[in-house]
């Protein structure tokens, strides 16, 4: 009757692991399928220690397992006690230091080889904050040259083939920065700056997400790293340096204004002036414990907002035209941006209207007491449904 019931449970608990096996169809951030030189190497250093460690794993059950059954309690007379076994103790205490060994060898060396700088081709500031990461791509000769600073976030666009190094920190809390399938993780502290490489075979984008609890919406703290062939990398610095367009049409004339009037003190958008001509300067350090927010100035050159949580194209055929895009075509595609047809509208207009209803932040006006005031988050604007449709219309066009 009692064998019975184990069998059963035997059965329960091979049917789970097989199932949980069978969830990983669709795992974008699979640390087991690297893209990129820096990535391979973790692979080739983990494959080998999960087949050892298995091993020893597997022997170690089956021995503990036959003890269990062979020496059972079957109302036997208690054996000899004896002090031991000398030779098999001193074996048993080698053999585990020599496999140490043999695991610290590589592990040490393919973490100095991680760690190396000396051959990066290309430089990105990285700044995490509750919650979302900050790019800036500081002027330089690498990345194919930079003439002046580029600023984005949530999603990092780097050249494929390229050593790129990432060097990062936090404004407020520690962060993580995670993006399994180019490399393992860094904290990002503040106060300090840590470097991390990144590499891309192929074109594509690459998930990754905060990996360090970081507060109420440690969860939605995601990015991407955007890899484009050379070319397109070109083109897509080009369009990030291109000159502030006024708005093309009256809605979004109209959103200009109202931005300016209810999100510019915050969201940085390059080239936008007021009624005198004088360039608008947004001071996300007198409302933001972080002391920033998201620069606005292309946000429809990405396709992900709210620190990536959020897709800016809409689901289905406009955001799989991009994401699943072949490698060869997925740099034009993604330079194409987010067209008015394929824009998530329906999430930025919640954003827009309740933002702290899509996103966990600390926006509660009266709850800000240990910050002096600041929030850490947007605030809920208390938007009307026009002001909303004029915001989109102007967003739209920020490209
Ligand atoms: Cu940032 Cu978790």
């Amino acid at each position: 009757m009692f064998g019975h019931m184990r069998w059963k449970w035997l059965g329960a608990t091979v049917a789970v692991a097989l199932l949980a096996a069978g969830c990983a169809e669709n795992a974008p951030q699979n640390a087991f399928d690297p893209a990129g030189d820096n990535a391979q190497s973790i692979q080739d250093l983990q494959v080998p220690v999960f087949i050892i460690a298995g091993i020893v794993g597997l022997i170690v059950f089956v021995v503990a397992g036959y003890a269990v059954w062979r020496f059972r309690d079957r109302g036997q007379p208690i054996p000899e006690q004896t002090h031991g076994k000398p030779a098999l103790e001193i074996g048993l205490t080698i053999l585990p230091a020599v496999i140490l060994i043999g695991v610290a060898i590589p592990t040490v060396g393919t973490v100095l080889s991680l760690n190396k700088t000396s051959d990066t081709e290309c430089v990105v500031n990285v700044t995490g904050q509750q919650w979302w990461w900050e790019f800036d791509y500081p002027v330089q000769e690498g990345c194919g040259g930079i003439a002046e600073p580029i600023v984005t976030s949530g999603q990092m666009v780097i050249p494929t083939e390229t050593n790129v190094l990432i060097r990062g920190t936090s404004r407020d809390v520690i962060h993580s920065f995670w993006v399994p399938r180019l490399n393992g993780k860094r904290d990002m502290v503040p106060g300090r700056v840590q470097t991390l490489r990144m590499q891309a075979w192929d074109p594509g984008i690459y998930a990754g997400q905060c990996a360090e609890f970081c507060g109420l919406s440690h969860a939605n703290m995601r990015m991407e790293v955007v890899a484009l062939e050379p070319d397109d990398f070109e083109a897509w610095k080009a369009n990030q340096h291109s000159a502030y367009e006024s708005p093309t049409d009256e809605l979004a004339a109209a959103g200009e204004a109202t931005f300016q009037a209810n999100c510019s003190r915050c969201h940085q958008v390059d080239g936008m002036t007021d009624a005198d001509g004088q360039p608008i300067i947004a001071r996300p350090d007198l409302q933001e414990w972080s002391g920033a927010a998201p620069n606005l100035t292309h946000l429809m050159s990405r396709n992900t907002f709210a620190g990536a949580a959020f897709d800016l194209l809409s689901p289905g055929e406009c955001r799989d035209h991009v994401w699943d895009a072949p490698p060869e075509e997925f740099g034009p595609r993604y330079l194409e941006g987010v067209t008015p047809d394929c824009l998530n509208s329906v999430a930025l207009r919640d954003w827009l209207r309740n933002a702290p209803a899509m996103k966990p932040m600390y926006t509660d006006p009266t709850k800000l007491g240990p910050t002096d005031g600041l929030y850490r988050g947007m605030p809920y604007l208390a938007l009307s449904e026009d002001q909303i449709d004029e915001l989109v219309a102007y967003l739209l066009e920020r490209k």
